[in-house]
C-alpha cells in the first residue's frame, strides 16, 4: 500500500514505520493518524513480522505533537471528537496491538509525538531527544491518552510536574524517570532497536501477544489483571508454540516457533 506521509518497510521478520513530514517535523495531522492505523493493522495481520520499529524521518524530530493548523479553530465538540477518534484509532490501537511495537524517539517528541511514543509498548531515545507535553502552554491539555499513560509510565508527581510545566525532558533526565528504558548516540538507535527486535522475533509471538494483553490489562479500568493472567496463562498449554517450546528445552535445542 503507498502512503503519502509515511514510510514501510520489511527486512524478514522486522518492520520500521517512519513518520515522513520532516518538514512539519512529523507532526501528527489527521491523514498521517489514518495510515498509520492502516500500516499497523496490516502489519497486525502479517505473522511474518515479528516486531514493529515506529519512528520519525530525519535527525531533528520523532513527532512534534499534532499538527497545531488542523485544530486552532476547532469547536469544543470537534475538540473532543478529535481525542476521542485520535485515541481509538491509533494510540489505544498501537498499545492493544499484539505485535510487539517500539518506540525509536530520535528527536523532538512533544505533545502527540510524546503521547504516541507511550502508546508504543517501549522506548529508545537518541541523546538528541528532547520530550515533553507543552499542551497546557496551548490552553489545551494533552488530548491522545497522555495525562493517562504519563502517570503510569513516570508516576503521578513528576506526571503533573511535566504536564503543568510544559516543560522539556533531555533523553537522560527522561532515561531517570523511566519515560525510555535507554539513550544512545543517534547512529546507535535503529540498530539497538533492530537488536531488541532480533531478540523479541527469536520469542513465541503467540506468548508475546499474550504477554502484552496481560500487561496492559493492569492499567484497563474494572479488569482483574491477575485473572487475564489466569486464562492468557492456560491458553498458552494449547498452543503448538508452547508445545515446541517445552520440547525444544528438554531435548537441548533452540525452538522453533510459528
Ligand atoms: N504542528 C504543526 N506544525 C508544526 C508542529 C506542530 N505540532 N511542530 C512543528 N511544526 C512546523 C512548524 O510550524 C514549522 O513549519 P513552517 O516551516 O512551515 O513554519 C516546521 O514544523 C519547523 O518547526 P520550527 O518551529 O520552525 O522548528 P524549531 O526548530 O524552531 O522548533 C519546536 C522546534 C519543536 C520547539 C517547535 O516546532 C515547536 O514548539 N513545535 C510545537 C510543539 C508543540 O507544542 N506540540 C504540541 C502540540 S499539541
Amino acid at each position: 500500500m503507498n502512503y503519502e506521509n509515511i514510510l514501510v518497510e520489511k527486512n524478514n521478520h522486522l518492520a520500521k514505520v517512519t513518520i515522513n513530514r520532516p518538514s512539519k517535523l512529523n507532526a501528527l495531522n489527521k491523514q498521517t493518524i489514518a495510515e498509520l492505523h492502516s500500516a499497523f493493522k496490516t502489519l497486525e495481520a502479517d505473522t511474518a513480522i515479528k516486531a514493529i520499529i515506529l519512528t520519525g524521518s530525519g535527525q531533528k524530530a520523532f513527532v512534534a505533537g499534532a499538527d497545531i493548523s488542523e485544530f486552532a479553530n476547532f469547536s469544543e465538540s470537534q475538540g473532543a471528537q478529535l481525542a476521542a477518534s485520535g485515541q481509538k484509532t491509533l494510540f489505544n490501537f498501537i498499545e492493544n496491538l499484539s505485535t510487539p511495537v517500539i518506540a525509536a524517539v530520535n528527536g523532538f517528541a512533544l505533545g502527540g509525538g510524546l503521547e504516541l511514543a507511550m502508546a508504543a509498548h517501549f522506548r529508545i531515545a537518541s541523546s538528541n531527544a528532547k520530550m515533553g507535553l507543552p499542551e497546557v502552554s496551548l490552553g489545551v491539555i494533552p488530548g491522545y491518552g497522555g495525562t493517562q499513560r504519563l502517570p503510569q509510565l513516570i508516576g503521578k508527581g513528576k506526571a503533573m510536574e511535566m504536564i503543568m510545566t510544559a516543560g522539556m525532558l533531555t533523553a537522560d533526565e527522561a532515561k531517570n524517570w523511566g519515560l525510555v528504558n535507554d539513550v544512545v548516540a543517534q547512529e546507535d538507535l535503529l540498530p539497538l532497536c533492530e537488536k531488541l527486535a532480533g531478540k523479541i522475533a527469536r520469542n513465541s509471538s503467540v506468548a508475546i501477544a499474550a504477554a502484552i494483553q496481560s500487561v496492559n490489562a493492569h492499567f484497563k479500568e474494572g479488569v482483574d489483571g491477575f485473572n487475564v493472567e489466569i486464562n492468557a496463562f492456560g491458553k498458552c498449554f494449547a498452543t503448538n508454540d508452547f508445545k515446541e517450546g517445552t520440547t525444544a528445552f528438554l531435548e537441548k535445542r533452540k525452538p522453533k516457533f510459528e
